[in-house]
């Protein structure tokens, strides 16, 4: 008998303070209509001081085991992606499980950059289809917002908090149907943020803020996520036209834009969270697969493909049979 990891619950976190376009272009020269017509973005949300990777995770995996109705204690590994953690160490997994009260199972993080759920989904994937693991709650949280320069228009325009989580069950029935993930450290130095810290010659100095060649990133995304839609179409034997929703990491519409275009879909078969959100990094496709799911537009039996583009560069997919 074949084992499925299923998705049997989602969750999704967003700050309550809002940062609009016009608020930025008070401090930098941008405006509303630049941000808007290059990104899609129009506001993003902003973690308040008290809040954190953990606590945000909290929240939305709190949501995630709700919906799955599943006692908590049942859970076999907490897997958390994050590039904001609470602390070097323990690992924002480890500080979820305590904040969740699981005694007994195993919690780690993963840190992918953008691409970060998708990792963690693809190693919870193997857990469960290997037999290791029955239950396994993986969550992408993000303060980008404190590694963000806000006197940098070239990022700061961008990116936003929030934490999404899926909660995956072993099933015999489809489920993740496949995962493709990708890394390429040659292009380290194109999106990075350095950990002052820790700095080495190489980089003291250097504030704790993302740095991003924006439009040579652009086009390696645009290039990349292309080849992995072929890629996990070709692994599964599917044609675009199987595929039901595209859910993608929010970094910017038209690299979502070309991804449908490379998929034939329309954008109305496209989950934006992108406008009211920004870029949350290793958080955005778990909150766009939730809002999917929540608003009834994702439903039990479709097609869902969701992929990411991240430093690293880091890139993957994940499809699914919801
Ligand atoms: O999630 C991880 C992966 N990250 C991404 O995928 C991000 C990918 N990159 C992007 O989304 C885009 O490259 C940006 C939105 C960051 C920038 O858009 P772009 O179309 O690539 O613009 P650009 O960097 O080529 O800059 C075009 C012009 C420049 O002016 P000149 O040299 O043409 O006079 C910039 O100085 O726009 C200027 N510019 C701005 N103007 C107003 C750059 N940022 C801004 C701004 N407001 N915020």
């Amino acid at each position: 008998m074949t084992r499925y990891a299923r998705i049997i619950g989602t969750g999704g976190y967003l700050p309550e303070d809002i940062r609009t376009n016009d608020d930025i272009s008070q401090t930098v020269d941008t405006s509303d209509s630049w941000i808007f017509e290059r990104t899609g973005i129009k506001s993003r949300r902003i973690a308040k001081p008290h809040e954190t990777a953990s606590s945000m995770a909290e929240a939305a995996a709190r949501q995630a085991i709700e919906a799955a109705q599943i006692n908590p204690e049942d859970i076999d590994i907490i897997i958390v992606a994050t590039g904001t953690p609470d602390r070097v160490y323990p690992s924002t997994g480890c500080l979820l499980q305590k904040r969740l009260g699981i005694k007994n199972c195993v919690a780690f993080d993963v840190q992918a950059a953008c691409s970060g759920a998708i990792f963690a989904l693809s190693i919870a994937d193997q857990y469960i289809k290997s037999g290791a693991a029955q239950k396994i709650l993986v969550v992408g949280s993000e303060l980008c917002s404190r590694i963000t320069d806000w006197t940098d228009r070239s990022t700061c325009i961008l990116f936003g908090d929030g934490a999404g989580a899926v909660l995956l069950e072993a099933t015999d029935t489809p489920g993740i149907l496949s995962t493709h993930i990708h890394s390429d450290g040659e292009y380290e130095d194109m999106l990075y943020c350095p950990n002052p810290q820790v700095a080495t010659i190489d980089n003291a100095g250097e504030a704790g803020f993302i740095q991003m060649r924006g439009n040579e990133v652009f086009k390696v995304a645009v290039n990349t996520l292309g080849q992995i839609v072929d890629q996990t179409l070709k692994a599964n034997n599917l044609q675009k036209s199987d595929v039901d929703w595209l859910v993608p990491h929010q970094a910017n519409i038209r690299i979502i834009a070309a991804t449908a275009k490379k998929l034939k879909m329309s954008m109305e078969q496209v989950i934006i969270t992108l406008e009211g959100q920004g870029n949350t990094s290793s958080a955005s496709v778990l909150l766009a697969f939730n809002e999917g799911v929540r608003d009834g537009r994702i439903q039990r039996g479709q097609i869902i493909l969701l992929e990411a583009f991240g430093a690293g560069f880091t890139w993957g997919s994940a499809l699914i049979r919801y």
